[in-house]
């Protein structure tokens, strides 16, 4: 028989973080087991989003136009403008916003849209903090370019400051990979950190891709976005897209939803890439997506419940674990001196599924995986099984 012809870059890629938990611990089966090793929220989602796709219903039997509604476009310029402050015009609903199937895919599906060919036959570079979420890096792979860790400091410390990198490599570079509020650190991009890496995208010709889908869960403020930034800098949105969905801020995963918003040339160009391999948002979701864009009571209550939660945490494990509060996100970033060895220990003595820090960050130039010492811990679940489970936590990790 003659042999497949797959694509082999895609056996460079590490396997994915769960499928290396699952190697690791074996199956998350049990009825006991807490589960906080993905970023899956728990909280009850809205009632508006079941009211809106029972009443939509009518509408399953349409394919759903790719740029999706007109009131679902409107809704999310609305958002973004209340939101971000943002001058009326800078953002237009026709042009500048595009419904996307959550924004995994639309953070793997921009590096093949913005990836292009250079004259000189060198890969084009796409910079990726590290840690980071695991998607920039197969989005690089598969779009042929090469793939640049920057580190983010050790700890919950750090973003990466692409700005700094040396101008030879950042006229290499094709698109910037940015997550504000940090998955997994929980740390957020300042202003001047976003205008320093704006700038520099403008400078040099490349893509900022802004992954903002923890904007609303934040703990004293409301983090600053790469559209408030643009708004501020001038010259439009140029160079620059952002990415939010419901999946966090609505507690909505399993919906699919989300958004892109910015540069209309970026825009344009994904619009075409996504009308051949993207999948199109349905009409009852979009009608959902509308209304909970425009309520921003269940956000609230929402964020109330994850700062309780990060308040417990820091009664519990304060002090310990290199313990920081995180500006954003539902993540603890503990540095337990060996991830997977602590991983390991939670699993087999208290059923607590973390996930080592290890796989959510690559080997950088100095040849350490800067996530080795820690564990990611997703408070993702209701106050009672958070408090038992960082309580447990606590007192077998502490040996
Ligand atoms: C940093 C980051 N970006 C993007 C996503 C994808 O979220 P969704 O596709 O549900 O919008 C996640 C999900 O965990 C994430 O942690």
């Amino acid at each position: 028989m003659k042999p497949l012809l797959l694509d082999d870059r895609l056996g460079t890629l590490p396997d994915y973080p769960f499928a290396r938990l699952t190697a690791l611990l074996g199956a998350p089966s049990g009825p006991g087991a807490t589960v906080m090793s993905i970023g899956e929220p728990q909280h009850a989602p809205p009632p508006l989003a079941a009211e809106i796709l029972a009443r939509e219903a009518g509408l399953w039997n349409k394919y759903p136009p790719a740029t999706g509604t007109e009131a679902f476009r409107q809704a999310v310029a609305g958002w973004l403008g209340r939101r971000y402050d943002l001058p009326a015009g800078l953002v237009d609903p026709d042009r500048a916003i595009l419904p996307v199937a959550g924004t995994r895919e639309a953070l793997f599906l921009i590096a093949q849209a913005v990836c292009g060919r250079r004259d000189d036959g060198k890969p084009p570079v796409v910079l990726l903090p590290n840690p980071f979420y695991q998607v920039y890096a197969g989005a690089a792979a598969m779009a042929g370019a090469e793939p640049v860790f920057v580190p983010s400091g050790d700890g919950p410390t750090g973003l990466p400051d692409y700005s700094t990198l040396p101008p030879a490599l950042l006229e290499r570079t094709a698109l910037a990979y940015l997550c504000s509020p940090a998955n997994p650190q929980g740390k957020v991009a300042d202003t001047a950190l976003l205008e320093r890496t704006i700038r520099a995208a403008r400078r040099h010709g490349f893509v900022l891709a802004a992954d903002e889908c923890y904007s609303e869960i934040w703990d004293q403020a409301p983090p600053p976005g790469a559209l408030s930034v643009c708004a501020t800098l001038g010259e439009g949105l140029s160079h620059v897209v952002v990415f939010n969905s419901l999946s966090k801020r609505s507690s909505l995963p399993g919906l699919r939803s989300g958004f892109v918003a910015g540069d209309e040339r970026v825009i344009a160009a994904f619009a075409r890439l996504r009308s051949y391999g993207g999948a199109a948002t349905p009409l009852p979701v979009l009608a959902a997506a509308t209304a909970l864009w425009n309520d921003e009571d269940h956000v609230v209550a929402n964020r109330d419940l994850y700062r309780a939660k990060t308040d417990l945490a820091e009664r519990l494990l304060g002090g310990r674990f290199g313990f920081v509060r995180p500006e954003g996100g539902f993540f603890l970033w503990l540095d337990v001196g060996d991830g997977e060895a602590a991983a390991k220990t939670l699993w087999r003595e208290a059923a607590i599924r973390v996930l080592p820090g290890a796989y959510l960050a690559g080997t950088g130039a100095d040849g350490r995986n800067p996530g080795q010492r820690y564990i990611r811990v997703a408070l993702v679940h209701d106050l009672q099984t958070t408090e038992t489970a960082l309580s447990r936590l606590g007192a077998l990790l502490d040996g």
